[in-house]
């Protein structure tokens, strides 16, 4: 890829299969890609002094931000937990900002069954008021995540796994596409502080 990627991943599991499929990812996407296990910031639960200038928070988000800034693209893995995504998905848009306006994201949903759609829902419906990320309309969904892209397939995944893969590989190349484009048009739109947040 040509663009700096940001794989955010929101599990909240020490042995997770969707920190596996970042890694996945980040070896498809090459040496401009960064890996960041949301729950590793282990940041606090949000409170009211995130509105104070100079708080707590600005030192608290200040790897976190600069993260999300130096970033060009993301890609979000979204375990299904519950029909939803992670708590730890719902807490990162209570930080997330201007540094992601207009930048493109790809939503990958994970499950070890046949689920995975669910977060993929709420990130579209939900994900991107005030943050204004652009969600790409291609997504992916790993089915079946503990069998998918091991070093070793089974014979029965075999088929499943040579179609995620190549989907995942797509949806790579879609993304840094957007990417690319997302870099002129975010030169054309200026922050409007009036309006930073959505409607
Ligand atoms: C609390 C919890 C709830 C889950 N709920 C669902 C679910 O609703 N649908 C589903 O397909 N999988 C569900 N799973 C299975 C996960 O999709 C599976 O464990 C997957 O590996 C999670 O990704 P992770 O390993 O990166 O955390 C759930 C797992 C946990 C731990």
């Amino acid at each position: 890829m040509n663009n700096k990627i940001l794989i955010l991943n929101f599990s909240l599991r020490e042995v997770s299969s969707s920190h596996k499929i970042a890694q996945y990812l980040q070896d498809l996407a090459g040496s401009k890609a960064k890996v960041c296990d949301f729950k590793d910031l282990n940041l606090p639960r949000w409170d009211e002094d995130y509105w104070k200038a100079g708080g707590k928070w600005e030192e608290l988000l200040k790897g976190f931000r600069s993260l999300m800034d130096e970033a060009d693209g993301y890609v979000y893995i979204l375990p299904e937990y519950n029909g939803a995504a992670s708590s730890l998905y719902s807490e990162f848009n209570l930080f997330v900002n201007k540094e992601s306006n207009h930048k493109p994201v790809l939503l990958v949903g994970v499950s070890n069954g046949r689920g995975g759609a669910y977060p993929i829902s709420q990130a579209k419906a939900f994900g991107n008021k005030n943050n204004k990320v652009n969600i790409i309309p291609e997504h992916l969904i790993v089915r079946n995540c503990e069998e998918m892209f091991n070093h070793t397939t089974k014979p029965e995944w075999v088929n499943d796994n040579d179609y995620i893969m190549s989907r995942t590989k797509f949806a790579l190349d879609v993304l840094d596409i957007y990417t690319t484009a997302s870099l002129e048009i975010r030169k054309s739109i200026s922050f409007e502080p009036k309006f930073a947040n959505g409607l």
